[in-house]
């Protein structure tokens, strides 16, 4: 396994790290593969994939708990990586949530604790000073933060200074969007960017051409097209991969992706084939399907969006509020081309739901929104 620095704190980190949404459930505790998760966190361990991220959120903390049972006895050759849901990023909440977290992970130390995704509701000082606070406690090594755009974390270093040694944010073939001006940044940050999703979560979204190519470039490697996809994200200056694998093979397999370097005729290829570029789509040509990633609750008009009474946090009103202050661009949300037969829809919205909701409020249905198509490749 590959190792690379972790931002400026003098510390390595494994080149592929594993993620653990799902694991032990996805919105809801799941105990019915308690025993097989925790085995394939110590396969993986034991492979070399010694960084692991998970988040309060992930399976109501059963994530943590799983892995707390995992790495008893080991805990001190890992590097654990937890986040603070949007709901506790008040100061007070903060603390609550790390110290619950530690219990969880039956540790009295996490390696990085990171803001899971920006509130607008709290602002980003209160926040990270709490975790400043448990940091000078020792309760945590390292603070990160997830889902910040380059805008929201030049606010957060210059409301907290020095203190973020990372950022976790989407990376793959499918959306390089980071590559725009996030990851350079970084790199001259000197910050650690954490590639979440670094398979697009396993979807094939890509065309003939781009599976032949990744097909031909592991054929020759000895490596999988998986492998050789992870290569490609953690070959950047500065980035580390966190896949989740629960399947034994792909664990394996992830654990031999970082070690071997893509010839750069093979890179170049690569970079040359997969493209990200966003279509931007009418917001009334996109329909809110019900069926879409994880088959989520979700809103299918506006009116309930500005009722949010799901209670999503921050809500769609925080989030238009705050794409009208700052005049944002937002993340891409991902469209498939519409199973709707009424002839009133081009698009169904698969993935982004409350940003979508976030964009029609705050531009009040009149801007069109930038999104990526799962299937405008096949
Ligand atoms: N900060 C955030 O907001 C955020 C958002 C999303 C994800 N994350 C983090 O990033 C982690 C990874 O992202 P993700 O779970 O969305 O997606 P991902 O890692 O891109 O993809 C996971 C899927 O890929 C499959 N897979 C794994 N290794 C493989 C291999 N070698 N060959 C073929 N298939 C393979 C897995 O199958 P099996 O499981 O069946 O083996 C699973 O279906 C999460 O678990 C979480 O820790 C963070």
């Amino acid at each position: 396994m590959k190792f690379k620095k972790f931002g400026k704190t003098g510390k390595t980190v494994s080149a592929i790290g594993q993620g653990t949404m799902g694991v032990g459930g996805y919105l809801s505790r799941d105990t019915s593969h308690d025993l097989e998760y925790i085995k394939n966190i110590q396969y993986a361990f034991d492979l070399g994939i010694t960084f692991i991220d998970t988040a309060e959120g992930y399976g109501e903390g059963h994530a943590e708990e799983l892995i707390g049972i995992a790495l008893a006895g080991i805990r001190d050759q890992a590097f654990i990586a937890s986040k603070v849901s949007p709901e506790n990023a008040k100061y007070e909440d903060v603390i609550k949530a790390c110290d619950q977290s530690l219990k969880r992970l039956k540790t009295d130390y996490m390696d990085l604790f990171q803001i899971h995704w920006p509130h607008p509701g709290v602002s980003v000082n209160e926040t990270l000073s709490a975790m400043n606070s448990l940091r000078q406690q020792g309760k945590i090594r390292f603070i990160g933060v997830s889902n910040f755009s380059l805008e929201q974390l030049k606010v957060a270093q210059l409301a907290c200074g020095d203190i973020i040694s990372s950022v976790q944010t989407e990376y793959n073939l499918f959306d390089r969007s980071i590559e725009n001006n996030l990851l350079s940044y970084c790199i001259e940050q000197e910050l650690t960017v954490i590639a979440y999703s670094p398979l697009n979560q396993g979807k094939a979204s890509f065309n003939a051409k781009q599976i032949a190519m990744l097909n031909a470039i592991g054929k020759r490697c000895g490596m999988t097209a998986e492998q050789i996809a992870l290569n490609w994200v953690i070959a950047h200056e500065g980035v580390v991969a966190i896949p989740k694998a629960v399947k034994l093979e792909h664990i394996r397999q992830n654990s031999l992706a970082a070690d071997f370097d893509l010839e750069p005729e093979d890179f170049a290829a690569i970079e040359g084939e997969f493209k990200t570029i966003p279509i931007n789509i009418p917001v009334e040509k996109i329909k809110v399907a019900p069926d879409g990633q994880g088959n989520r609750f979700v809103y299918q008009t506006i009116e309930a969006a500005i009722q949010n009474k799901m209670g999503f946090c921050p809500s769609p009103c925080e989030l238009a509020s705050d794409l009208q202050r700052h005049n944002e661009e937002i993340k891409p949300v991902r469209v498939r081309k519409t199973r709707d037969t009424s002839g009133r829809y081009e698009y169904d919205l698969v993935e982004g739901r409350i940003r979508y909701w976030a964009w029609v409020i705050a531009h009040k249905g009149l801007r069109p929104i930038k999104a990526l198509s799962c299937d405008i490749n096949h």
